[in-house]
């Protein structure tokens, strides 16, 4: 597996079409109570943007997507949406999987998957399996995730690695490879829908240097065009990663010649 360097550790290469893009899907359920539809079309309607988004970034040559699609705190809302959203997690990767194979899509699920039923888990693994050689982008669903969960489920798995680790040894490099998301580099972009700017507990280690877009448009109606919206941003921000301005300049000077 490729070990991607943090980006608190090395610069990484910066390009106009992110590699990595994160997504917080959010506003299905306002999307719905707009149209005095129940919130759970909302989210049916949502996964219908996720295949657009998919596809476009197939296109674009995004490498990575990662998309939110329940958090650990999702629980609390009330037991039939949540019911509702379990099936309809298992309905689209049963749905999904062999085009994503054909497409050369590769499917990951991240977060703690012991509390889905038996036939979620079964499923998440089959899809895993069947497009484990995929190459040509990585999706990355994140379910049951929360990104405290993440780093402690890394420092538990971490210790069990090095059991004589002293306190001065620990480091990046060692707490890495056990983060749920160390076969990606970073996200480049995250992109939050639904108007809200927080990070609602997603990626809290690999965002550390991302580009935070936020968006009133909900979920459901983001498309192409509102994703290329989201690209044209990032590719006007200034990734200093630390640096100066004048350093970039100079840089970008010294590649010319
Ligand atoms: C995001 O939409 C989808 C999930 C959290 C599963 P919401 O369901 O949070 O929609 P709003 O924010 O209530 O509109
Ligand atoms: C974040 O959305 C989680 C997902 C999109 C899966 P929420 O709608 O749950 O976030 P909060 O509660 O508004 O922060
Ligand atoms: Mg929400």
């Amino acid at each position: 597996m490729t070990q991607h360097l943090s980006s608190t550790q090395a610069i990484p290469e910066v390009s106009a079409i992110p590699r990595h893009v994160a997504i917080i899907m959010d506003g299905n359920g306002r999307w719905a109570s707009k149209r005095m539809m129940p919130r759970v079309t909302g989210h049916t309607e949502g996964l219908a943007a996720v295949r657009k988004i998919v596809q476009e970034c197939r296109r674009t040559g995004v490498e990575y997507l990662t998309i939110f699609a329940f958090s650990s705190e999702n629980w609390r809302r009330p037991p039939e949406e949540v019911g509702f959203l379990m099936k309809l997690f298992l309905k689209s990767l049963k749905a999904e999987v062999s085009r994503l194979a054909e497409n050369d899509i590769c499917l990951r699920v991240i977060g703690d998957l012991s509390r889905f039923d038996n036939a979620i888990q079964e499923m998440v693994h089959f899809s895993a399996e069947k497009t484990a050689g995929c190459n040509a982008l990585t999706i990355t669903v994140a379910a049951n995730y929360g990104g405290r969960w993440d780093i402690l489920q890394a420092m538990s798995r971490c210790l069990a690695a090095n059991p004589n680790l002293k306190p001065e040894d620990v480091s990046e490099d060692l707490l890495q490879p056990h983060l749920s998301m160390a076969y990606a580099p970073e996200p480049d972009l995250f992109i939050r829908t639904g108007g809200e700017q927080r990070i609602s507990n997603f990626l809290l280690w690999q965002l550390a240097y991302t580009e935070l877009y936020f968006t009133d448009v909900l979920w459901p109606d983001f498309d192409e065009v509102q994703l290329h919206k989201a690209f044209d941003w990032f590719s006007q921000r200034e990734r200093r990663f630390g640096r100066t301005s004048a350093q970039l300049a100079s840089q970008v000077m010294s590649d010319a010649v």
